[in-house]
């Protein structure tokens, strides 16, 4: 299990009300004089401390959205707020995941994973411990020296992960987080997550394209439509962290109703 020297009881004595909220959310892409929308009246509620799952289908928003949460998409229409405040990077301790790792390529590794709490707190801050425990538990402790263009997709990956960990966000954003790992490294992994989750209980939004992650790491699981994005349906889950979930007839009832969804959503 991880140990978190700090973050954890200052997040836990926060909760009470404390929420993600998402209201009429609209997002347009402008290229060439051609004005898009990505995302349409999107709304939604996240309880602080819970995750909650992403799915559907491709070129839907889903990344878009996580953008506009991460502060980097500023150009929108509608509220989004962190416990009643407006979204702003400055004020709030968002760590984010970017779907393409969004690693530096002249910086080490470990250069890459100190920058985010570097940036917020500054290096004298930073949690040695905490550091050192996140890059075992990620298997990245001897790849710290390398520059991420020595490194394959799922070694970026997890630096990547490490990096928004050591933050220790209020909100940690993942886009694809456990896309490009192998399957044994992937359930080692996710399992890494939830434990660090459950220590830290940070609220979280993950995208995922594979079904049993989302039932798997999903309190929450959020339905997309095809663009214009929006959320067509929030589901509460209730197998979150559940192992072999494959042979549970409450699984297979999930897993049915999430695909239906989907399949619609792909032929509208
Ligand atoms: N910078 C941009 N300029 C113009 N259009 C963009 C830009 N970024 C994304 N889009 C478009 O906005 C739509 C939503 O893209 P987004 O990346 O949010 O989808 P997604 O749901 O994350 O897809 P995927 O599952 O494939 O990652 C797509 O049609 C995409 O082509
Ligand atoms: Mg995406």
């Amino acid at each position: 299990m991880i140990r978190i020297v700090h973050g954890g009881e200052r997040s836990r004595s926060n909760r009470g009300n404390k929420m993600i909220e998402i209201k009429n959310l609209n997002v347009y892409y402008e290229n060439q004089n051609k004005k898009t929308q990505a995302i349409s009246n999107l709304n939604a509620r996240i309880p602080r401390g819970e995750i909650c799952a992403i799915i559907g289908p491709s070129g839907g928003g889903k990344s878009t959205l996580l953008k506009v949460l991460a502060g980097i998409i500023r150009n929108y229409e509608g509220e989004v707020r962190i416990d009643g405040r407006t979204m702003d990077p400055k004020i709030h301790r968002i760590g984010f995941v970017p779907q393409n790792y969004g690693l530096i390529q002249w910086k080490t590794v470990e250069q890459n994973i100190f920058l985010s709490a570097k940036l917020k707190d500054g290096k004298k801050q930073i949690d040695v411990e905490f550091y050192e425990n996140i890059l075992e538990k990620l298997n990245i402790k001897d790849l710290i020296k390398r520059y991420p263009n020595q490194l394959s997709g799922g070694q970026r990956q997890r630096i990547s992960i490490a990096r928004a960990l050591l933050l220790k966000p209020d909100l940690l954003l993942m886009d694809e987080p456990f896309s490009a790992l192998d399957a044994m490294t992937r359930e080692s992994i996710q399992e890494v997550f939830l434990a660090v989750w459950r220590e830290f209980q940070v609220t979280t939004i993950l995208i995922t394209h594979d079904i049993r992650e989302a039932i798997y790491l999903g309190k929450k699981i959020a339905v997309f439509s095809s663009a214009p994005g929006t959320i067509i349906r929030m589901i509460e889950n209730h197998l979150l962290g559940e192992t072999d979930l494959k042979f549970g007839e409450e699984y297979n009832t999930l897993n049915r109703r999430l695909r239906e969804l989907l399949k619609g959503e792909l032929s509208s």
